[in-house]
């Protein structure tokens, strides 16, 4: 029998979902082992996910989002639903007194965002954007030996990740690109958050090509970036969903998630894998399908590799390796109280609203992503080179 967590004192942070399709079910995953938070309430307007979680959790459930947000024991909403309800979502939850984690992207569109950092600022109460591959470990670890200097300044970050994103099933909101759909909001917002966190650096300029290899799949399926920093870095972002190479290769065959692979791109490619496929979508929302329990490894995003002055730096399955003038040494990572990835989202959560520790991914950060992710797609659409001034509303 489980704990009621509703009545719980509140020693945890009561934690609320909204939409529990794929990020939904894995950050309930991440959640349902941190000792820190407890799963009070769920919602979704589909049944299925709704009633595997009431099942698990004992928890509420609802099928508005005004009801989750009346929920007085709530403490905390997490934002999973698709990425057009999130700057609504937020604010709505904000003004009910409620803290908010928010899933990429904050928003669509940068007025969208300005008004969650407003009513971030009126409600007093914490907005994190996450999760993203910018609170992996490693992530975090390579910022730290950035920013302490032991290798000197910081000259170049190369992001690059080929898989299989374009034939993964997918909402309808994925061929619409004023919703968002494609790789640049879904996938490329995690190489921008990566870089952005390791080298600690504004993004001021940037230039780049997005692409569509497949007639059959109306969305954009490959894109790539080369972005300027205030403080003098570079970074070049790749991105290839065509499902051909698995860059994983270059990652001891770990996904993503830090389990490791056991069948390759090409297989889902060829079995005829429909770009919009609702029976596939069904099945990833929470409670159709087990989700790997063990995560034997550490999360990553593709092949990341940061150029200092004096040495390089890149991932291992469990850490980070350094290159330099002495040779080369592996530096494990540890990992926090809870699953890697979206634990470390959590551990950021906890921090911000109990012990009042800002984090880097607040609502103004991730409004600085959106314009990137938008500096992106004017680029391409210009195929000219876009700066970002600190007043950032002309590429929206
Ligand atoms: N950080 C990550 O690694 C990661 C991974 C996947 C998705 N995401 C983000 O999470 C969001 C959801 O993506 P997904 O892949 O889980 O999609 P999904 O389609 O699997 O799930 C979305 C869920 O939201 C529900 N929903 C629809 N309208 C809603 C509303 N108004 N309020 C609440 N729920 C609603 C849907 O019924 C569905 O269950 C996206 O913004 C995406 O960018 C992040």
């Amino acid at each position: 029998m489980l704990p009621d967590a509703r009545k719980m004192e509140a020693v945890q942070i009561r934690l609320g979902i909204a939409g529990l399709g794929l990020a939904g079910a894995f950050m309930i995953r991440a959640a349902a082992v941190h000792p820190h938070f407890s799963l009070v309430a769920g919602m979704d307007p589909q049944a299925a996910p709704r009633e595997a979680f009431a099942r698990d959790f004992s928890a509420q459930i609802y099928s508005d989002f005004e009801s989750l947000c009346a929920d007085h024991f709530v403490d905390v909403i997490y934002i999973a639903s698709p990425h057009r309800f999130h700057a609504d979502q937020a604010v709505r939850a904000l003004e009910c007194g409620k803290h908010v984690l928010v899933e990429k992207p904050l928003a669509l569109n940068l007025a969208d965002c300005d008004r969650v950092v407003n009513a971030v600022e009126r409600s007093q109460r914490v907005l994190i954007v996450g999760h993203s591959h910018g609170f992996d470990p490693n992530v975090r670890k390579m910022r730290e030996i950035v920013t302490s200097g032991e290798l000197g300044r910081v000259a170049m970050v190369l992001a690059f990740n080929y898989t299989d994103y374009v034939y993964r099933p997918h909402g309808p909101d994925e061929s619409n690109p004023e919703l968002g759909g494609g790789v640049v909001f879904n996938q490329v917002a995690h190489q921008v958050e990566i870089v952005r966190a390791i080298t600690g650096q504004k993004i001021t300029a940037l230039q780049a090509r997005v692409d569509r290899l497949d007639p059959g799949v109306p969305t954009d399926g490959a894109s790539m970036a080369f972005l300027e920093f205030d403080g003098g870095a570079t970074a070049s972002l790749t991105y290839s969903g065509y499902g051909y190479f698995d860059s994983d290769e270059f990652h001891d065959n770990v996904s993503e998630g830090g389990t490791l692979k056991s069948g390759g791109h090409m297989f889902r490619r060829l079995s005829g894998a429909k770009h919009q496929d609702e029976g596939a979508i069904r099945n990833l929302a929470y409670g159709a399908r087990s989700l790997p329990i063990e995560q034997p490894f550490l999360p990553h995003f593709g092949v990341i590799i940061v150029t200092c002055e004096r040495g390089d730096i890149r991932m291992s399955s469990n850490g980070i390796l350094i290159h330099d003038g002495n040779g080369t040494r592996h530096i494990e990572v540890p990992r926090g109280v809870g699953r890697p990835g979206q634990g470390d989202a959590l551990d950021a959560l906890w921090d911000a609203v109990r012990n009042g520790k800002p984090c880097i991914h607040d609502a103004e950060w991730g409004r600085d992503t959106v314009a990137a992710l938008l500096a992106i797609q004017r680029s391409a659409k210009s195929a000219s080179r876009v700066e970002l001034g600190r007043d950032l509303s002309h590429v929206a």
